[in-house]
């Protein structure tokens, strides 16, 4: 659980355009607890791009979600350690040497430099993927229960903690306790538009179930006013 006053806001800058997500990262510096830049961004700018979106506050999340074999999945996280993220993710589903490989290069990576360790933290099932999708793939479903399986798996491997939607929330905690780290997109405050995220809890619920960070991004990135809109969330978990 999020400590008193710390704020849990992870907001997804989803854009390909580098100038508007400069001035997002800036107009929301200090009215969030960080920033995610995933494959949209990266693919578009790369990592000087999120140099100049993300400078080196040390509050970014950086969602390239690695899947490969150990030695290329260490040499990515070797090379995105740079970038001073506080968070990165591979595939749970990659096994556990790539998850392994992916913590010791983060590790050797970010001491070599004398920077910061990120929190290595793994996406389970994809939420877009239902059970009978998991099945075309091999896996035994229901996804809750590989969901679980895959975090139990994460954990043993020593990484930080799950991507999870809202719904996988309690079963995780359940299974791997309080101190795995749980990031958790598909956030809606009350009265927000839903869009295309199909299950989604409040900021508040959220937390309270037991939720580490919240990833938000069209409610607060496509606001009048982003920095009004992610204080506003912040009064609600207050
Ligand atoms: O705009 P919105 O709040 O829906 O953005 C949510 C962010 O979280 C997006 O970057 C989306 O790709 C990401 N995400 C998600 N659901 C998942 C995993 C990631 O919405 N299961």
């Amino acid at each position: 659980m999020p400590g008193e006053g710390r704020n849990p806001i992870l907001v997804a800058i989803d854009t390909p355009e580098l100038d508007l997500a400069r001035a997002l990262s800036q107009s929301l510096a200090g009215a969030v607890g960080g920033i995610k830049l995933g494959l949209e961004f990266f693919n578009a700018h790369g990592p000087a791009g999120v140099t100049q979106v993300a400078g080196n506050r040390g509050d970014l999340f950086l969602d390239l979600k690695y899947h490969d074999i150990p030695n290329t999945v260490a040499g990515a996280v070797r090379a995105a350690v740079k970038l001073q993220p506080m968070i990165l993710n591979v595939h749970a589903g990659g096994g556990p040497a790539m998850m392994r490989a992916a913590l010791e290069a983060a590790e050797e990576g970010s001491d070599r430099l004398g920077i910061a360790r990120p929190k290595i933290i793994a996406v389970t099932v994809l939420t877009s993927m239902d059970d009978g999708d998991l099945d075309a793939v091999g896996q035994k479903g229901p996804s809750t229960d590989q969901v679980v399986r895959l975090a139990r798996l994460t954990q043993d491997c020593g990484l930080a903690g799950v991507v999870c939607s809202p719904r996988e929330i309690a079963a995780i905690r359940d299974a791997c306790g309080p101190d795995f780290t749980l990031v958790v997109p598909g956030i809606r405050p009350a009265g927000a538009a839903v869009g295309d995220q199909k299950r989604v809890m409040t900021p508040r619920q959220a937390i309270d179930a037991g939720a580490d960070w919240l990833v938000i991004g069209r409610p607060i990135t496509g606001a009048p006013d982003p920095a009004a809109a992610a204080r506003d969330i912040m009064r609600e978990l207050a």
